[in-house]
């Protein structure tokens, strides 16, 4: 039962923010009592609807509105997931834009090693790490895209419009989510699940 409120809770969630995609809305097949495959879902739906969003915002040329949109809306969207107990989901970085994206010791850790493949070239893979106090971890390393430059490129190369690279500071005096390249790691999804919530 409670996995069906944690999904409940997801396309609640994701139709919050008016993404354009469709939530799936085939509760049985969603869940499977393994964490780390749920874990994985969660991401997947996390992640097609904000690159949807901002695929939308963008297509107008409308980077400074899609900042603010992250502004506004990145956190109340994964943030609204947490009500639910047993489920967390956070994105991280090393280098953050919001200071409330920043890594605890243990995502300092996994994004460390990440980053280090990264750096070699390599697409980082996914990682469980279960502590044994009731939680799982899920990371899912997030990559940089094309569409990812426009806000998290190298300032130096013009990847950042004027107006946008202004948003953003106005908004994040403190940035440090730019100069990353195309394929380098940009930062994780987290997902903390509880492991009996949907394993019974
Ligand atoms: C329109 C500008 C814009 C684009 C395009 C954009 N981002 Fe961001 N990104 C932001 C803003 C603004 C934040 C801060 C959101 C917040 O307040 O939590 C952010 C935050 C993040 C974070 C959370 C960590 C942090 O730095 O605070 C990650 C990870 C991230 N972006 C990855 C990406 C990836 C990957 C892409 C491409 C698919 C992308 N972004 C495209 C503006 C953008």
């Amino acid at each position: 039962m409670k996995k069906y409120l944690l999904l409940s809770a997801l396309i609640a969630s994701v139709s919050l923010i008016q993404c354009g995609q469709k939530a799936q809305d085939d509760e049985d097949t969603i869940f499977t009592g393994q964490p780390r495959t749920d874990a994985q879902k969660i991401v997947s739906i996390m992640q097609e609807a904000m690159l949807a969003e901002l695929q939308k915002g963008l297509e107008g040329g409308d980077a400074v509105k899609a900042v603010a949109y992250c502004n506004e809306r990145a956190h109340p969207v994964t943030d609204s997931l947490s009500r639910y107990y047993g489920v967390l989901v956070r994105r991280v970085a090393l280098r953050y834009r919001n200071p409330a994206n920043k890594p605890d010791s243990i995502e300092t850790a996994v994004l460390q090693h990440m980053a280090e493949l990264s750096a070699k070239g390599q697409i980082p893979p996914a990682q469980t790490i279960d502590l044994f106090d009731g939680y799982i971890r899920h990371f899912e390393p997030i990559i940089m895209k094309p569409l990812c430059l426009n806000c998290h490129g190298v300032i130096e190369r013009g990847d950042i419009a004027p107006a946008t690279l202004e948003e953003i500071r106005k908004r994040y005096p403190s940035d440090r989510a730019y100069d990353f390249n195309l394929n380098e790691l940009r930062g994780a999804w987290v997902v903390y699940m509880a492991t009996n919530k949907t394993s019974n």
